[in-house]
């Protein structure tokens, strides 16, 4: 077998074998696949795809690239969540309590920001002393212990997937459906739980702008999960607008808390208690996800919830004052200007990839990966699609903390929206639950 041969069967269109598959991916990791060759076969991946089979045999390839996580020392069934990624998805830090406070042991591991969307672990890391780098014999324990822990991916998990996505970001590769199917279903796979609930976003601040093809992403995941005998349910949620108010670590982390005490953005609420009930569900605790709903919002308005949180936060040493005064904890810059309205009307569309953009050019993510992030800058959306504005209302507070980096970003969001004299068609938060 030859690179050369593999490459040009996929880009004449020729359906690839798994000991082909298996030789570029594990060739690749071995440092036996060159750098230039991976990238030609993933830009013919890229235009000529690939079938639910090839998928199924990459997945496979990536998981055996690295360590598999063992979670059956904890008693009862394991439902992870994921998010394909979004701008202002705040959500894993409030479903992940929610549920927990329900009886569902939760054994999360997250990511950090990626292109213009955020990641869990950053948010996490504005807690002043919130440990995310569990080994996992603590990791494991903190969930024996009180039902809960979130970390970053300290493992050795999927290496693939960790050169793979460096060079599909550099390449102009990321956005293929069984590239994106296989590097999720590969991480979660092979993080150990048994079922999956995964929220795919729709819309301009996800990788999948159509729904057609955010459809085709979910069946996809969905099938692969169930080859490997996991149960997968996939929600398509919407992303043309930010999910919620704040995008940016610390105001994120300030709305995860707010909407844990019962005070939360609608949105963010509907989508969290969603995405809750279905890994309720799929863990057996409740019939069906109008009673894992009910059930979920008791815990909500009992203050459970919100314990449970402060519990994982005290677990994974946080300053859990963050809890009764998230505002003296958390670093938020008090350097703020506004964006307004130039007109009266609608906000008829919004650009949020721009919102996300402008929020890492703030300081929020990495421009370089060994780049640390500013956990105190950020945007409060004040205003969404549907909203009326009048000339001169504020659409955007902007948090910042270096003038140089302010200009780009202010330049983003004075573009990231439109005004009209129409009210726009009302947005569906939940398009579709794909089972
Ligand atoms: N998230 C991932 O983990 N991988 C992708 O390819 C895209 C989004």
């Amino acid at each position: 077998m030859r690179p050369y041969d593999i490459i040009l069967k996929k880009r004449n269109g020729g359906k690839l074998s798994r000991e082909e598959i298996r030789y570029m991916v594990l060739g690749y990791v071995r440092g036996e696949v060159t750098d230039y060759q991976m990238a030609a076969w993933l830009m013919a991946i890229y235009f000529r795809h690939m079938d639910e089979e090839e998928t199924f045999y990459l997945t496979e390839a990536m998981i055996d690239s690295g360590e598999r996580v063992d979670l059956s020392s904890i008693p009862g069934v394991k439902v992870d969540k994921h998010s394909t990624g979004g701008v202002g998805d705040k959500t894993t830090l409030v479903v992940a309590p929610l549920v927990s406070s329900c009886g569902l042991p939760v054994v999360k591991m997250s990511g950090r920001a990626l292109g213009h969307t955020g990641g869990t672990i950053d948010k996490l890391e504005s807690i002043p002393g919130f440990r995310t780098d569990l080994p996992l014999e603590e990791f494991v324990e903190n969930v024996k212990r009180c039902g809960i822990a979130i970390v970053g991916q300290t493992l050795n998990l999927v290496p693939a997937d960790k050169m793979i996505y460096a060079l599909r970001d550099a390449t102009a590769t990321v956005d293929e459906i069984s590239l994106i199917a296989s590097s999720v279903m590969s991480k979660k796979l092979a993080g150990g739980s048994d079922a999956f609930v995964l929220d795919v976003k729709v819309g301009t601040g996800a990788f999948m702008k159509e729904l057609d093809e955010a459809r085709r992403l979910a069946k996809l995941m969905v099938e692969i999960g169930k080859r490997f005998g996991k149960r997968v349910v996939a929600v398509l949620s919407d992303m043309n607008n930010p999910l919620g108010k704040a995008v940016g670590n610390s105001l994120e982390v300030l709305e995860a808390i707010d909407t844990l005490k019962g005070n939360g953005p609608r949105d963010l609420l509907e989508l969290s208690l969603t995405l809750g009930a279905l890994m309720l569900e799929l863990a057996g605790i409740s019939k069906d996800a109008e009673e894992g709903k009910k059930l979920l919002v008791e815990k909500l308005e009992s203050g459970e919830a919100l314990e449970k949180f402060r519990e994982m936060v005290r677990a994974q040493g946080g300053d859990e004052r963050v809890v009764d005064a998230p505002e003296e904890v958390l670093p938020i810059s008090c350097s703020v200007v506004e964006v307004r309205a130039r007109e009266s009307g609608f906000i008829s569309w919004m650009d949020t990839e721009k919102i996300g953009l402008a929020v890492m050019a703030l300081g929020a993510g990495r421009k370089r990966k060994e780049d640390s992030v500013d956990h105190s800058v950020g945007v409060v959306v004040e205003k969404k699609i549907g909203d009326f504005v009048e000339r001169g209302d504020v659409v955007f507070k902007v948090h910042y903390s270096k003038k140089s980096e302010l200009t780009e970003a202010l330049g983003m969001l004075e573009r990231s929206f439109k005004i009209s004299g129409e009210p726009p068609k009302e947005i569906q938060l939940i398009k579709e639950v794909i089972r």
